[in-house]
This record gives C-alpha cells, structure tokens and sequence, in this order.
C-alpha cells in the first residue's frame, strides 16, 4: 500500500526512483511522484525539481523522460489513496511552505485534522487533502537548523501509521526516513543508499538491508546509516542478506507477473517443504524451534489472516483440527481485534500473512500475543514485521509476489499449514507412523502434481473462455472445499470484476440457490474427500434450476460426467494435496477470464497487495 523510495549516492537519482517506481507499482497505482534535489549551477539557490502524475508510474516516467531532473539525492511515491482523491495535487511528495521540506509517506496519519487545524492557525498554508501534507508543516514548525531534531520532534506529535523519505534542500547529503506500523528497510550499497517500502524496489542495487523497527529514524548520509529512536536514542540497527534475486522480480516473457507467477506454483511448493520434513513425517521449523512438550501446552490454535491469506486460515482450520484433534479456529484479523475472545495462554496463534504487513492481521499478533498465546507468523518476507513481533517464523521462501493477487504464496501458505498440522498431530500423538509416511508421501509428490495442472493451462484458458460471458458465478464447496470456494471467487472478482461469491454445498439452499438461473454458472469441487456424495447431490440441485456447473472432480469418478455441463478431471490425491491443486486449477481460471475481458491482471482497480491500513 503506497511504494516509496529514496536514493542518495554517487549516481543521478531520476533513473533509480523510476526502475524502482516500477517494481513498487504493485502497492498502489493510481498516482505517482518523484522529488529530486537539483545541483545548483555556481552561485545559485539549490532547487527542487518535483515531477507528479495522477495516472500510473509509466505516465510519471514519460514525464520525467521528457525532462529529467539531475541530483544525487531524490525520492519517490506511487500512492493508494486514502485521505484525498488520486489527483495531481494529492499526488506525493508534499512539502512544506517554503518548498525547503519533501516528504513521501505511506501509511495513515490518524490525528492529521487536529494537526492541521493547530498549523493553519499557525499560518501554514495547505494544498492538498491529504494527511501527509502535516508531515512537512510539521517537521518546518519545528525545524531551527537540525532537521533530523526537527523531524523527530514533528514525529512524536503523530498518530498513526507511518514510513517516510524525506530530505531538506538545506542538507544535499541528508536522506531521512522513518517508521511506524508501516515497513521501511534501508539498502547498503557501494557509495550509495536507498530508503525504501519494500525489498523488491531496490533487488537490483543491493542485498544488504537494514530493517527498521517501530518508531525508528534511519539518517543517511555519504557516511552511512544511523539509527535512532523518536527520542534520539542511538539504535543497532538488524542487518540482513537478501536471498531474492532480479530475475524473479521481472516478468520474465510472461504476459503478466500473476501468470508467471501461476507457473512458479511447482517451486513454491517445494519450497516450502525443503527441509522441514523428514521420511517418516517429523516436522522441523528452523525459526519456530519450539520443543515438543512445550507445543504440547498449546491445545487450542487460532489462525488469523486477511484476504487470501484468511482462506489459507480457514484450510488450516480444517486440517489441524482433523489431523491434530485439537480446537482450531480461523478468524478475520480485522473482526477479531475488536472482539472480546476466550482464548488465552494456551494457544498458539498463527499468522498467515504474504508480506508480514498487513496491518490487521499485526495488530491481531500483537493482541494474541499480549494475552499470552505462543505465536508464529507464516510470511514470505524475512525480517517483515510480522516475522519479528511473533515468537517464530515460517517462512514460504515463494521469492517475490508482485501480482496483487496472492498465486504461488498462497500454496506455500497451504504446504506450510500442512506440516504444521502434522507437526501438532504428531505432538498430540493422534497420527500413526503409518499415517504420516502417507502425507509424506503426498506431499513430497505434490510439486510435480501441481505442475500437472499448470501444464493443462491451454485447457483451462478455453473454459475460461467459455464462461467469461457470464456476470455472475457462485462457487461451492465442502470440508477444504468451502475456503477454496470463497478463494475461488475472491480471485476471479479481484481481477476480473466480474460478481462471484463463495458458499457452502450444504449452505445453497438456504439462500444462495434463488439466485440460480442459465445466467448464473456454479462452480462445484466434487473432488474426492468424505463429502463428495453431498457434493454430487448438490450438484443434482443445482442442475435442476438450470444453472451451468462447472464440477472439479477425481479422475475415475464418472458420478457427475452426465450431469455436468463441464468436469475438469483432477488428479487422484490425498485431500489436502488436493486443494492445492484444486487451488491451481481456480487461480488458472480467474485469470484467463480476467485475461479475455481485457483487465489489467497485475493491478487490478482499487486494490493493493499489501494493505498496510487499517
Ligand atoms: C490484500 C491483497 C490480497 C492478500 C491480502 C492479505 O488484500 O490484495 O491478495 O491476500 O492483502 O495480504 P498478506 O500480505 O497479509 O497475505
């Protein structure tokens, strides 16, 4: 949500914060800008050139294109609205009255009315509607010569969530940032440091990556970067090594990064097995080493996501609760912190979240945490703020997501809550030896299944095109098939707007069913598990109202082949192995109906992968 960067070195900045502008754009789209401090010609005032776009970051590049601003020090920001519409003016950097302060920003500044009411009768003059625009009044009102003690000083007034780049035209060698609830990593590089929203923007310049912490201030300069607090305490800031590399972060010849992305399924899910199982199914997490007896205590699990991730929750209910025998419950971050749960020290609660950032399913950490629970954050991106507030990490090693909608992360997420599962069961002492080398088995074998349903893309695409002229679909499901059904149509309206909604088999007749018509398709997962005869039945219902079906079902199984209007065969698995590529087969779909409509896959409207608000 909201890309921002900063760059100060030895280079010119304007062609760094447009690559990496464009490898930000998946935060959010719907503006852009770019602010860069000018080498003054001998004798003059420095200047700043700002360049804005109320269209995407290709617009904003054409522009700078056609005037390219030259300094060493600059920063940049494609936005997703929050306060103030995508407009010019409300496009970032913002700066203060005198033009001295530039402030990029993502997050949201919750007491920015109060601020701005206390600078305008201080006589600062506003000019956009946003919340940021207090950051730069802020950080003047209290700017006396140091602008690292007056942004400090201007921070400690705000509410909210914030990282910023900033800079001042007085200190040419002085890039700023800062975070709080929202993430910002620093990257090391030789003679130059990028200040940034996240690891993708700045893949191609270096590894080395300072994360930082809540309420911290990162200041850079030709020297390096020092860390201190909001009270100017000095901080040892955590360094990484980032293992992601470029080529996973560009396209790749595919047409869109979500395609591709489809066709890395294969990897991920290897990747989020590699090592962490052995033949005869004992399960090991390498930063979430908790000892037996210790997970033993846990006797209830709380899984907690948003989006995607939610769904993936939802599966791990299902399956934890089966093969652990334990109370597993998936909640909606959002809703759960604003409730009053009953769970307390004997939980464990596990958070699904891609990027480590969304900040509803942190604050759901945080309050997991406060009552006690032992927790652990199932995330793609190292050191994200999701893997350093919980007890322990799992990480999907997925590399990069930049689609906005969740693809390969998402079965990772599905691999990881398998061994999971397993791992408690085993604990709990409720799966046989036998058992367990029958899940190795299937999940060791899943890699090649899941590239088994990629190779059937071709297939796939003609349903797609089959059924892309319709408006509106429903998606049903039972058991793992329910969250499938609801990731089912979550995926194909996020990209391809088109209506759909999830339910389950046993849930359309109360409701659902009035909307079925010929114009209303459903799409059934009759693949095998304890509930497929329901399914079927349903189907039957279904049928009878005249509504196409497209059904999922098992190779072998020939109980819908006449009642159908269309199967699409699966493999003959393990049920969890096959939801994943019941997943696989579902995302295929959503995005070649997408791709036939004509949408713009990668970023779809009013949406942003990583929803870093509340
Ligand atoms: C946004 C994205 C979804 C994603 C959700 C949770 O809504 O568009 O694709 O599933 O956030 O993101 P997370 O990073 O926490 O998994």
């Amino acid at each position: 949500m909201c890309g921002i960067i900063g760059y100060l070195g030895d280079r010119q900045a304007t062609p760094i914060l447009m690559e990496s502008l464009k490898r930000l754009e998946y935060r959010g789209y719907d503006s852009a800008g770019v602010a860069v401090l000018e080498m003054p010609t001998s004798g003059s005032a420095r200047l700043t050139s700002v360049t804005k776009s109320e269209a995407k970051v290709d617009t904003l590049i054409d522009k700078l294109k056609a005037n390219m601003p030259s300094g060493k020090l600059g920063i940049g920001h494609t936005r997703w609205a929050t306060h103030g519409k995508p407009t010019y003016i409300n496009a970032h950097p913002h700066t203060d009255c005198h033009s001295r302060i530039f402030v990029v920003h993502n997050g949201i500044i919750e007491n920015f009315a109060e601020l701005k009411a206390e600078l305008e009768a201080a006589g600062h003059e506003f000019t956009s509607d946003t919340d940021t625009e207090v950051v730069p009044h802020l950080i003047e009102a209290n700017y006396k010569g140091d602008f690292l003690s007056a942004v400090r000083a201007a921070l400690r007034r705000i509410r909210g969530a914030y990282a910023l780049a900033m800079f001042t035209t007085d200190d040419p060698e002085l890039l700023v940032g800062a975070r709080l609830n929202a993430p910002l990593v620093v990257g090391l590089g030789e003679n130059e440091y990028y200040i940034a929203s996240d690891i993708t923007a700045i893949i191609p310049y270096t590894k080395r990556v300072l994360v930082l912490g809540e309420g911290e201030v990162a200041a850079v300069t030709p020297l390096g970067a020092e860390v201190s607090t909001l009270d100017g305490v000095s901080v040892e800031p955590k360094l990484i090594h980032v293992d992601w590399d470029l080529s996973q972060a560009q396209k790749g010849g595919y047409q869109h990064f979500m395609l591709k992305e489809i066709h890395e399924s294969s990897e991920a899910v290897a990747n989020a097995m590699r090592g962490r199982l052995t033949d005869d199914g004992t399960v090991s997490f390498r930063e979430f080493d908790v000892p037996d007896d210790d997970l033993r205590r846990h006797s209830e699990v709380l899984l907690l996501g948003m989006g995607t991730s939610l769904h993936a929750a939802m599966v791990g209910e299902y399956v934890i609760e089966d093969w652990a025998g334990i109370p597993a419950k998936a909640m909606d971050a959002s809703e759960f912190r604003y409730r009053r749960p009953t769970f307390g020290k004997d939980a464990l609660a596990v958070v699904i979240t891609q990027s480590g950032e969304t900040a509803d399913t942190l604050v759901g950490l945080h309050q997991a945490k406060e009552r006690g629970a032992l927790t652990v954050a199932v995330t793609n991106v190292v050191a994200s703020s999701a893997a350093r507030d919980a007890d322990g990490a799992i990480y999907l090693h997925s590399g990069p997501e930049i689609g906005v909608a969740s693809t390969k992360t998402l079965l990772a997420h599905l691999v990881s809550l398998y061994l999971l599962g397993l791992r408690l069961a085993t604990v709990h002492g409720r799966v046989s030896l036998e058992r367990r080398r029958e899940l190795v088995e299937s999940l060791r074998a899943l890699p090649d299944h899941v590239q088994s349903i990629v190779d059937r893309e071709k297939e796939i695409a003609e349903i797609a095109h089959k059924y892309s002229r319709y408006r509106n679909f429903m998606y049903t499901g039972r058991g793992l098939g329910y969250p499938l059904a609801l990731e089912g149509a979550i995926k194909l309206k996020e990209i391809s707007y088109i209506h759909a909604e999830g339910t389950t088999g046993g849930e359309l007749k109360h409701g659902p069913i009035a909307m079925l018509d010929e114009n209303f398709p459903v799409i059934a997962i009759c693949t095998a598990s304890a509930t497929k005869d329901k399914m079927v039945s349903n189907v039957h219902e279904i049928v009878a109202r005249n509504a196409p079906v497209l059904a999922l079902v098992t190779e072998g199984d020939r109980s819908l082949a006449k009642v159908a209007t269309d199967v699409f065969v699966m493999p003959a698995v393990e049920e969890a192995a096959g939801a994943i590529l019941n997943t696989v087969m579902l995302q295929l779909f959503a995005y070649h109906v997408a791709v036939e409509l004509g949408q713009d896959v990668d970023q779809p409207r009013n949406l942003a992968k990583s929803v870093t608000v509340e």
